[in-house]
């Protein structure tokens, strides 16, 4: 086999990508982030080790640095790991970083970037590229201007669950919570809804979707910014998520790619350790697990996609020609920008030629400290000639090509001229800079818009929706207002129904934003805590909306909003109550927030706060033992319920997610039965941790000084992984899609219609749609990039200019290993996506769904693949995977017929010797139609 095409881990190629030309560390320092949040972050100060653009290191620091990897070797961190060897080589290069505007759809956005590009000087389009630096504008990310061509500076803000550190916000239910819907529809409401709010705020990029963690291991700290632990489910959810936002003409990006899967030594320096974590990725199981819903965003069109913090086959994914270059931009034929996470560009020169665009926040390897990678060096290295000057024009080309697909040139439709809120301050006046020591005027920094329209109900909709009730015995629920019970109806006829409301969970604690992003839990869970988290605008609890929704003249409703049993005990709350709902909760988030000794990923899969021990006491006793006890938890992910799943006097268990501000209303609404519960889970929920696999368990104890994270199960993660042994598969708690209604579904006339016939390979690689813009590729003057003599210094600001002439000389830029064997395009390439022919139809299975309980409620079927068991592929197929699902409503007695297209990537594999995905044409398909993974109820051959 050629090598060449092995993809990751193949040992003959040795490049050097960004990592490699990384130096060692400086200091270790905390520094604090002014304003509104406390980011803490442990970062080197900026040492650029790209030798073309860097400076020399003081002695002092190097003695430091030595102190420091002295400390951490002898063990300083409690732990002792071995040391090992460069991993160089085991991700493959691949150069030159391929040109955007190849596909027709962006053609005329870039022709009209070409335009605007062309114009530039080169401090301006280094400009476009960098970052000012943290907090150096009122986004959590801003790019200078290119003022004399009219281009603006770009405002870029978090998050995936709503706009963070604004007021008059939404803040909507997290990403799990969307992907528990299973609801195309909301999926796409709610990015628009956010793209409305993010253009009213005046900005230009929101900072997601993320569907990377996918959920690889359940204890991930930021696996809820997703959307669940299946590549299909996620890749549907992005792109639904991304054609909302984008069609309000606000940029969306889908991040991190890729392999991010826990917080624990993620990033070089916040843990203590130089470098981060290596995630070890076979080429397979890229395609098919991680990188495979990066295909759904491009295809939808995303503008931008943000790489992570993390090494991938021990190259910084920043940094990694293979995942840029060769899988983001040749392969899935990305048209958009490439930005990095939060520092996580750990090269200067290097990561510009891996196909890096746009360097974020802008500061380079120090948190906050304004010395760039990029900034001034980005000047000097094309002065230089280190860097290719049709490099720097295709980076800037690919983000101002974004900025006119999205029509943000339009004033019609994109009207906003930076953001109207600071994220900085609460205050109405503020600096423009605040993370500059020098001293600025005061302007009005804070507009206070109100954006929320009437999206809180796009919120509870979703809130409502992505509750998944796990048990219901004897259809126990719902209860009416009145007291009235599923199959008992009204056994409390002649009294009044007494409920008592149980837990911290429940209740508001000391408020929805006690902690700065939201980095502690307490009170009811809405969110997890980090980048993904927003100001709450209000928090409807579930013991308010509860109590509110009873009828008070036939039910009185007590409440014990707190976890602690010797305080419930001597409260006496429990007794008497015919009924306790009790409420608990499991939180997590990212990594530089540490709460109660969870560093960002949780350290087990148990409620925390004694949620267990609070569940067990109250069915214990609720009314002296004589109640029945209905359990809600909010949880960022998967829990163990087994310590109580089976009390007898648990009648009905919900996993209601993280709702956002609705969370209360869309509890009572499933408690109350305004609507049946139609969420299912977007992951397994296994009987014991240990069943997820050793691939399902975070690291939290480093094997090297560069982590090494080895992903050996490869394509078996979360459900895959329980039923890797067909024959023998280990029984979850709950499977994946699972979820109880208060109706029950039929189905029958399973049929099969043939689009396409099978075939191996998709058709061949089509040529480009469009051409790239060619520049006339002048060496700008090296006074084009000297300081403007009029201009007033912000202190720490980025700014692109350099001091001296002198300061270009010219040298050997030590360009990576295999930079100059330009690589084969990809036959799995050729459009926005991938090959088309991958997104076209090839069968469509449908099904007749019928309502056949007494309850209105969503139907939710799913399609599930199994590829042909004696097929020629010499590799082995997961049991089953998802490959389609569908939301609607159906009244009792009322049948629709539904039908799941399946596309050409739906049926094929990835083909590590071909490097395509292949189809299977020996053998059959086995296609199964279900309402949750274990439980197929109709199958069809193909
Ligand atoms: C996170 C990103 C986020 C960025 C900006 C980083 O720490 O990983 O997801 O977009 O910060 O806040």
């Amino acid at each position: 086999m050629d090598e060449s095409k092995r993809g990751f881990l193949s040992p003959s190629h040795r490049p050097r990508d960004s990592e490699s030309d990384l130096g060692s560390p400086d200091f270790l320092d905390k520094n604090k982030s002014p304003g509104k949040t406390s980011r803490a972050y442990a970062t080197p100060k900026s040492r650029i080790v790209c030798r073309p653009m860097s400076g020399r290191p003081s002695i002092r620091v190097l003695l430091i640095g030595l102190a420091a990897i002295v400390f951490l070797l002898v063990g300083g961190g409690g732990f002792t790991y071995r040391i090992s060897g460069s991993r160089d080589g085991q991700s493959p290069p691949w150069y030159p970083s391929p040109k955007g505007g190849t596909a027709k759809k962006w053609a005329a956005s870039y022709q009209k970037a070409a335009q605007l590009v062309s114009k530039m000087t080169l401090p301006e389009k280094v400009n476009v590229t960098t970052g000012t630096g943290w907090s150096m504008g009122l986004a959590v990310g801003n790019t200078g201007p290119a003022n004399n061509v009219g281009f603006p500076g770009l405002a870029l803000q978090d998050g995936p669950l709503g706009i963070r550190m604004a007021d008059n916000i939404t803040a909507f239910p997290a990403g799990i919570s969307v992907g528990a819907t299973f609801n195309k529809k909301l999926m796409y409401e709610r990015g628009k809804a956010h793209g409305i709010e993010a253009r009213q705020k005046g900005i230009n990029v929101i900072l997601g979707p993320s569907v990377g963690p996918i959920g690889r291991m359940p204890a991930g700290g930021r696996n809820w910014e997703g959307f669940g632990s299946d590549p299909y489910l996620q890749g549907i959810a992005c792109a639904e998520t991304i054609k909302g936002i984008q069609d309000q003409h606000v940029m969306a990006t889908i991040k991190h790619f890729v392999g991010n899967e826990q917080e624990h030594f993620r990033q070089a320096w916040e843990w203590g350790l130089p470098n981060a974590i290596s995630s070890n990725i076979d080429d397979r199981t890229m395609h098919e697990i991680y990188a495979w819903p990066f295909g759904d965003a491009v295809k939808a069109g995303v503008a931008s996609v943000m790489c992570s913090y993390n090494q991938v086959n021990n190259s910084y994914a920043c940094g990694n020609s293979k995942l840029l270059n060769g899988i983001l931009k040749d392969e899935l034929g990305f048209q958009g920008f490439v930005m990095s996470d939060w520092l996580a560009q750990r090269s200067g020169v290097a990561s510009a030629l891996a196909g890096l665009d746009m360097t974020m926040p802008g500061d380079g390897l120090g948190w906050a400290d304004g010395k760039s990678l990029w900034g001034p060096k980005l000047s000097q290295a094309v002065l230089n000639g280190s860097l290719p000057l049709d490099r720097l024009d295709d980076m800037v080309t690919r983000i101002v090509a974004s900025w006119y697909q999205l029509g943000q040139d339009n004033r019609t439709l994109f009207d906003a001229t930076g953001p109207n809120f600071s994220s900085f301050t609460d205050e109405k006046m503020g600096v423009m800079a605040p993370g500059s020591p020098t001293e600025q005027s005061l302007v009005e920094v804070n507009k206070f818009v109100d954006v929320q329209a009437d999206h809180a109900k796009i919120a509870r909709e979703i809130a409502i929706e992505s509750i998944v009730m796990l048990k219901n015995e004897r259809d126990w629920l719902p209860m009416s207002r009145n007291a009235e019970f599923g199959v008992d109806r009204n056994p409390w006829k002649n009294k009044k129904l007494k409920v008592g409301i149980f837990g911290e969970d429940a209740g508001p604690g000391e408020g929805p934003n006690a902690c700065p992003d939201r980095g502690c839990n307490q009170g009811t869970l809405a969110m997890g805590w980090g980048s993904g988290a927003v100001e709450l605008p209000y928090l409807i609890t579930p013991a308010e909306a509860l109590e509110k929704g009873f009828n008070a003249s036939r039910v009185e409703v007590t409440k014990y909003l707190a976890n602690d049993l010797p305080g419930l005990e001597e409260s006496r709350a429990l007794e008497g109550r015919d009924v306790c709902i009790v409420f608990a909760n499991s939180d997590a988030g990212e990594g530089f927030v540490s709460w109660n000794g969870i560093k960002g990923d949780r350290n087990d899969l148990r409620l925390q706060k004694g949620g267990d021990e609070l569940i067990l006491e109250v069915a214990d006793n609720c009314g002296g033992g004589k109640g029945k006890t209905i359990v809600v938890y909010h949880a960022v992910g998967p829990v163990l319920v087994d310590k109580w799943i089976n009390h007898k006097k648990i009648k009905a268990v919900f996993a209601a997610h993280l709702p956002g501000q609705e969370s209360g209303n869309a509890i009572a609404s499933i408690i109350f039965g305004d609507e049946s519960p139609s969420g299912k889970l977007p992951y397994t929920i296994a009987k014991r941790a240990e069943d997820y696999g050793d691939g399902g368990q975070v690291m939290y104890t480093p094997n090297d000084v560069v982590p090494q994270q080895d992903f050996t199960e490869g394509i078996y993660i979360d459900y895959r992984w329980l039923n890797r042994d067909g024959l023998f598969p280990v029984d979850p708690q709950f499977s994946f899609a699972y979820g109880l209604q208060y109706t029950g579904f039929s189905m029958d006339n399973i049929q099969l219609e043939v689009k396409k016939p099978k075939s191996a390979f998709p058709a061949p690689r089509p040529a480009p749609g469009a051409r790239p813009p060619v520049y006339n590729g002048t060496m700008p003057a090296v006074e084009e990039a000297l300081w403007p003599k009029d201009i007033r210094r912000l202190d720490k600001y980025i700014y692109p200019y350099i001091d001296s002439a002198s300061d270009i000389r010219h040298g050997h830029y030590p360009y990576p290993e295999g930079y100059d064997t330009e690589q084969p395009l990809s036959g799995a390439g050729g459009d926005e996506g991938g090959n088309p022919d991958l997104w076209e139809t090839y069968a469509v299975i449908s099904i007749d769904m019928r309502n056949s309980g007494k309850f209105p409620a969503k139907a939710v079927p799913q399609l599930w693949l199994s590829y042909p068991p004696n097929s020629e592929a010499t590799v082995d197929f997961p049991k089953r995977v998802l490959r389609g699902f569908e939301k609607f409503y159906l009244k009792p007695g009322q049948s629709k017929t539904v039908k799941f297209p399946v596309t050409r990537r739906d049926l094929s594999y990835w083909n590590v010797e071909e490097q395509n995905w292949m189809m299977l044409t020996k053998g059959n398909y086995i296609f199964s139609v279900g309402l949750d993974e274990r439980t197929p109820v109709r199958q069809i051959l193909w």
